[in-house]
């Protein structure tokens, strides 16, 4: 899956642009603040409906103006598709896909698959879990319509169960409490395979970036499991578990007024070399680690859609030495379309040589290696 051409008028510093991309490697150069996070930012957005940094879709509009307008064509097996943003400075987005206005933005998802490294990642494995959740979320939405539907549902019966419990209405909660391990144990079970699928991934690439020598593992610890407690947990284990759990916290629950179960308090846990990487991973281990990571989401959604994503990599050589630069880029397939931005074409160059070149300078952009 690949982006042929990006069009953007006032969003973020850009008040118009029109480039097209190679099929293969693009690297995006330029000074601090030129632009170049915002055209990765363009892109996550016409994949995902939304900005991966911004908290209110208004930052992404262009200093005094009204309205940002972005448009992607999109090229995979299934043919050429293009996906047209408009977000006001104020008020509600649209989207469209060939030309037809998106009833709910979780549709988009599927239609354009990427998978982004940003500088911010590195808090993968130490960061809260709230980070390693939407490590996964972000990908099983990319490849599951009906993932999406069950975490979107049991998100929905989250907000009214907290509800209820803040104005501690006990009477209303056995039906919720149905709804929610209904949907909450579709959750669980969802991730518990994704991290099966995702777990040997990252795996051996973690194994080509740090060197041989030291393992890295992955385990989807649900709310009810401690620490080394592992799978496999059956759909009946599942639903179990979260009945016996909801009874076990009734009184806090009330007590504090939300809810205190389910898989809004599920984690990833890292171990390397056996040992919880949360607590011990040195710098460079970590960055070797959702390095990793990153290539097994491709691995991943190339063998759950038959596609390789695209592959955003913001600034990412400057978190690298040479040699582990070299042992990064070498994990990524062949194939896979790639959008990096650097400071530096230098250090890119052994390894990247046959890459497109675009310079950006003050939101404008040009093709071509000179200066
Ligand atoms: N809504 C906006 N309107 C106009 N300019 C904006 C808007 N939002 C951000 N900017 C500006 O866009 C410029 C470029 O930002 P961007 O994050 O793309 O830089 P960058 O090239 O990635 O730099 P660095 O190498 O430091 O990461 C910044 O100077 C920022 O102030
Ligand atoms: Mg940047």
């Amino acid at each position: 899956m690949y982006i042929t051409a990006l069009t953007a008028r006032s969003f973020r510093n850009y008040d118009s642009l029109a480039v097209g991309f190679s099929p293969g490697v693009n690297i995006i150069v330029g000074a601090n603040a030129q632009g170049k996070t915002n055209l990765l930012e363009a892109v996550h957005f016409l994949a995902t409906g939304r900005s991966h940094r911004a908290g209110r879709d208004g930052e992404l509009v262009k200093w005094g103006r009204d309205l940002a307008f972005l448009r992607g064509e999109v090229s995979s097996f299934g043919g050429s598709r293009s996906i047209e943003a408009q977000i006001p400075a104020a008020g509600r987005k649209s989207i469209k896909v060939d030309g037809t206005e998106l009833r709910r933005l979780s549709d988009l998802f599927g239609i354009f698959q990427i998978v982004m490294f940003t500088p911010d990642d590195l808090q993968l494995i130490k960061g809260s879990p709230g980070l390693r959740r939407r490590y996964l979320d972000m990908q099983i939405c990319q490849i599951s319509p009906l993932y999406r539907h069950y975490l979107q549902r049991y998100n929905q019966v989250l907000r009214q169960r907290n509800k209820l419990l803040e104005r501690r209405e006990a009477r209303s909660l056995p039906v919720w409490d149905e709804q929610l391990v209904r949907f909450g144990s579709a959750v669980i079970r969802y991730r518990l395979r994704a991290v099966e699928v995702l777990s040997p991934f990252t795996q051996r690439h973690y194994r080509a970036i740090a060197g041989e020598g030291e393992e890295m593992k992955l385990a989807y610890q649900p709310f009810w499991a401690r620490e080394g407690e592992g799978p496999p947990w059956s759909e009946d284990d599942i639903q179990g578990l979260f009945r016996e759990e909801i009874r076990r916290v009734r009184e806090d629950e009330l007590r504090r007024g939300q809810t205190l179960v389910g898989p809004q308090r599920d984690d990833l846990v890292f171990a390397i070399a056996d040992r919880p990487a949360k607590s011990f991973a040195s710098q460079g281990q970590q960055r070797s680690g959702v390095l990793a990571c990153k290539l097994a989401e491709l691995d991943y959604i190339q063998r759950e859609s038959g596609e390789y994503p695209l592959l955003l990599l913001d600034d990412v050589a400057s978190e690298l030495d040479d040699e582990r630069r070299e042992r990064f880029f070498a994990g990524v397939p062949e194939g896979v379309q790639l959008l990096l931005t650097t400071t530096s074409l230098r250090p890119l160059m052994p390894i990247l040589a046959h890459g497109q070149v675009f310079r950006i300078a003050n939101g404008i952009i040009r093709e071509g290696k000179g200066g």
